[in-house]
């Protein structure tokens, strides 16, 4: 027996928000997209519709369906906006204490009975779920970068989450036409536990001197056909992100095998985060993507 979601609050309207606030739009759900940056909501906006928009270029969609979709979000700075939300995720940078903080602001708002989610990719929900006034009704709810095209969401079940608030996730998730899979609370559950020591490796190969940014990611990309080689999918992902996941698994597992590698702590330390800050592993400000080393 699931609860009734007909509205979803998204908090933090960056990569990951924009693409879950344009999934859960064209399922037909009423969004309300919060940060507290006006300009990050209204490049948000500008970028769900130039998605969708790709979208009905290629067909997949009609352009009655994506002025639907888009006037079914609308963006907010005021938490309050929340307060009548079904479901709220959140989806804000990979950091512990800013969800701690986040929850404690919008659990005072919410409806007794709203369920909250988080998007986080690696951190334990047992330990954020502590942190909301609804253990009961907390989930990881996971998705995956570019959420429209992305086919997995991975669900996660702190040790208090009910079963009404596990089966309602399932359903939700399903009536977004994505696959569910259901991972433990371990650090960085199914995804991140094999993705990113990969992409920590391919980070090592390239700080060894193994080889070069473009020669690591053609090898991949070639040699076992990944759509994209892991050094471009780190900077797509967002260095910091990495750096965050190899630090929870790191810290959670205790096996030295999860030590980030130091060339990415100085990616991170000197702000290249990838795509999102223009440099990464490569550098974006350009015509083309250029290795950066
Ligand atoms: N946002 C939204 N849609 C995007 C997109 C983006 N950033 N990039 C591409 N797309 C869409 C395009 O619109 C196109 O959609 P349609 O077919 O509906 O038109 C489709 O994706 C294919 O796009 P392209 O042909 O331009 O590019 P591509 O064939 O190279 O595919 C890709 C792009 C889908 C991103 C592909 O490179 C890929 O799958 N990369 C791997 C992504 C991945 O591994 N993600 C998981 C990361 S781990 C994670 O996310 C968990 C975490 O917590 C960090």
């Amino acid at each position: 027996m699931s609860v009734m979601i007909k509205n979803v609050g998204i908090v933090g309207a960056g990569q990951m928000g924009c693409g879950i606030a344009h999934v859960c739009s064209l399922a037909g759900y009423k969004v309300t997209l919060y940060d507290l940056s006006k300009e990050r909501i209204e490049a948000s906006l500008a970028t769900i519709n130039g998605n969708m928009a790709r979208q009905v270029t290629n067909g997949k969609m009609g352009d009655d369906e994506r002025k639907t979709a888009l006037s079914y979000i609308t963006g907010s700075t005021d938490v309050q906006d929340l307060a009548s939300m079904d479901l709220v995720i959140e989806a804000a940078t990979e950091d512990e204490n800013v969800k701690r903080k986040i929850f404690g602001q919008i659990c005072p708002v919410l409806k007794p009975e709203a369920l909250l989610a988080t998007n986080t990719s690696s951190l334990s929900i047992t330990r954020l779920a502590a942190a909301t006034d609804r253990p009961e009704q907390f989930m990881g709810i996971h998705f995956m970068n570019p959420v429209p095209v992305m086919k997995l969401v991975e669900l996660v079940r702190g040790i208090a989450t009910g079963e009404k608030t596990f089966e309602t996730a399932k359903d939700f998730v399903r009536s977004l036409d994505k696959t569910i899979t259901v991972a433990e609370d371990f650090p960085a559950f199914i995804v991140n536990r094999i993705l990113l020591p990969m992409i920590n490796e391919a980070i090592y190969t390239l700080y060894e001197g193994v080889g070069s940014v473009e020669a690591i990611d053609t090898a991949m990309k070639l040699g076992a056909n990944h759509p994209m080689g892991p050094l471009q999918l780190a900077d797509f992902i967002g260095l910091d992100t990495c750096l965050s996941i190899m630090q929870v698994l790191h810290d959670g597992l205790a096996d030295s095998k999860y030590r980030p590698c130091p060339l990415l702590v100085k990616y991170v330390e000197a702000g290249w985060l990838g795509r999102k800050s223009g440099r990464g592993f490569y550098d974006y400000r350009g015509e083309v993507p250029v290795p950066t080393r």
